[in-house]
């Protein structure tokens, strides 16, 4: 594996996961694979959870690990070719993504989309150049469009937590106060297809009018703007919010209630309630869901470290 940006990257599925969960068994026994290998992670925007997991994980895997915070630490960045850098651009994304590229085996990147510029954003303009002028493999630590070890994670979740051979999920928006990205539920809509076709798993997005994903990303999804009819029957519900792809970046308001609450519980398998976190309680989600039974987010961000360790691992062990 030389590049991990999405589904396309990993060929069989019940494999990676499989070979997650043998990580999450044994996480030590892979330390020679890493040593004197240096992961770079670099980011463009805030995190807690990509940043402390892929760290432990390439610990795990016996690496030494640099954390450069470009929003913060780094100089301002130029994306664009053509342009006379005599404004605010210190340095060009060519000659920073090359010499982070000479001091790393293998590199990671946050790069947050503009929620502005839709082309850019969905053309992965600043994640390709990077993958282009850094010269090693690269983990997506979430892109524009994208966030793939976060789904790797959400597979690895439901499997572990499964009741029945072919489980119920349905990816249900939530309300915010904030334009978010689609990249969450993109990708966790991509990975979901995917396991549909290959059996694994039945999948439903419910949605409000006018929040449609990119078709790109659900094809052979069941998609509803009725959620008290999508949660009947879910053996898994996950909650996130997103602005519109359609009128990009906009927040429309919506009247009727789409917090996942107890009462909505109800109408569910008993489903457990995943969410990639962080999340707003009791807007996003209530308070008694998330403190409940039914909560799964801190499994779910716990299983972070294997989705990054069985990445890097697959990445060390195609470095000449
Ligand atoms: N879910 C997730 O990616 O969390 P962070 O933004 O804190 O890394």
């Amino acid at each position: 594996m030389n590049k991990f940006f999405s589904v396309a990257d990993v060929d069989d599925l019940s494999k990676v996961v499989q070979d997650a969960l043998a990580l999450k068994a044994s996480p030590y026994d892979n330390k020679a694979l890493g040593e004197n290998r240096t992961l770079g992670l670099v980011f463009l925007n805030p995190s807690l959870r990509t940043r402390m997991s892929t760290q432990k994980a390439a610990m795990n895997l016996g690496m030494n690990v640099m954390v450069m915070n470009m929003d913060k630490d780094g100089w301002a960045l130029e994306t664009q070719d053509g342009i006379v850098m005599n404004g605010n651009t210190v340095e060009h994304i060519r000659e920073a993504a090359a010499v982070m590229g000479e001091y790393c085996d293998i590199l990671g990147l946050r790069s947050f989309p503009s929620l502005k510029d839709k082309e850019a954003d969905y053309t992965e303009d600043l994640f390709n150049k990077f993958v282009k002028f850094c010269g090693v493999p690269v983990v997506s630590l979430e892109s524009a469009t994208r966030h793939p070890l976060q789904s790797l994670t959400d597979l690895i979740t439901i499997t572990e937590h499964k009741k029945v051979e072919k489980p119920k999920v349905v990816l249900a928006w939530a309300p915010h106060v904030k334009a978010l990205p689609q990249a969450v539920p993109n990708s966790f809509a991509e990975w979901m297809c995917k396991a549909q076709e290959q059996g694994l798993v039945d999948f439903t997005i419910a949605h409000p009018m006018g929040y449609d994903l990119c078709e790109d990303f659900t094809r052979g999804a069941t998609i509803s703007d009725d959620l008290e009819e999508s949660l009947k029957g879910a053996d898994f519900v996950y909650v996130k919010n997103w602005s519109s792809y359609q009128e990009y970046g906009e927040v429309y308001p919506v009247a009727q209630n789409w917090m996942m609450d107890n009462d909505k519980l109800k109408l569910t398998n008993d489903a457990k309630i995943m969410h990639c976190l962080p999340v707003r309680r009791d807007l996003e989600l209530s308070s008694e869901i998330l403190d409940g039974p039914n909560s799964l987010v801190i499994k779910e961000a716990s299983n972070r470290v294997w989705a990054a360790q069985v990445v890097l691992k697959r990445m060390l062990e195609n470095l000449k």
